[in-house]
């Protein structure tokens, strides 16, 4: 009995060194990038993933019930990060008109949102689209306060958008595309949501090995040739990739459904 009790002590031990040495790979991994400090927040005691997944867990923290939305508004809405910086340059390469609709996939705090809410004016509408049930609460409250009256936020599943057919003329995926565990799915439900001729802009990371950090080599799972793969075999015509002034760590490409 007093072997059985101390050989579990020992593998409770194992496993909570393991955790810790995560935790601290982690926290060390976050003085790389403003995005890597997200990691030292990572909750590694319970591992839900599914296998089918291409990126087991990598949306935990963002589904955490106890994720501090104000802490990522923090992280994402800030100068430094490239995505943010060069918000304006970004959504021209979109070229939203008034009445169009238009959906922020994995819209995070919101900032895209509301330009796009600008954008596409009062005859157009907005989808802020999001599987994390803290982001959606956040952003309902936060489009509600500031009394934007085109915007519907949308709770929407890991494989899937969530949106009707032919319902948006427009999608934008700014830093989430690797953040999708179901790519495949994902992108077959935005094709159906588009209307014939819609577009589709994905903001990523280069990945590319030898040049980019250690951080986006293990945190983004695939380069841009492979999204580009990727998003054509669901049935999207690769556009163009276009120049944003700023961007050293991201690259802007463009789809259409034919
Ligand atoms: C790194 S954040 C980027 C947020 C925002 N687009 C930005 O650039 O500030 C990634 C976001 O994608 C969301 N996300 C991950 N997988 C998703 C999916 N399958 N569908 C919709 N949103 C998703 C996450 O909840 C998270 O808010």
């Amino acid at each position: 009995m007093r072997f059985v009790f101390l050989a579990k002590l020992a593998l409770l031990f194992a496993l909570t060194s393991a955790n810790v040495l995560a935790q601290d790979t982690a926290v060390t991994d976050a003085a790389v990038t403003d995005a890597a400090v997200t990691d030292a927040a990572v909750n590694t005691t319970v591992d839900v993933s599914d296998p089918k997944s291409v990126s087991p867990n990598i949306n935990r923290r963002f589904l955490d019930p106890q994720m501090d939305v104000q802490e990522w508004v923090e992280r994402f809405e800030v100068e430094s990060r490239e995505v943010y910086h060069a918000r304006d340059a970004i959504l021209r390469g979109l070229n939203l008109k008034p009445g169009e609709r238009v959906a922020d996939i994995g819209a995070g705090t919101g900032f895209y949102s509301l330009l796009m809410a600008d954008a596409v004016g009062p005859k157009g509408w907005t989808f802020a689209v999001e599987i994390s049930p803290k982001f959606v609460a956040y952003l309902s409250g936060m489009f509600e306060g500031r009394d934007v009256n085109n915007v519907t936020t949308v709770m929407c599943d890991e494989n899937s958008i969530c949106l009707p057919p032919n319902s948006i003329d427009a999608a934008f995926i700014c830093d989430v595309y690797h953040h999708f565990e179901y790519p495949a799915e994902t992108m077959t439900s935005m094709f159906h949501a588009l209307e014939s001729g819609g577009r589709v802009a994905v903001v990523d990371f280069e990945r590319v090995a030898g040049l980019s950090s250690e951080w986006t080599m293990g945190h983004v799972r695939a380069g841009k040739q492979t999204v580009i793969d990727e998003i054509q075999a669901v049935g999207f015509e690769f556009v163009a990739e276009r120049d944003i002034p700023g961007f050293k760590d991201n690259y802007y490409i463009e789809f259409r459904k034919p």
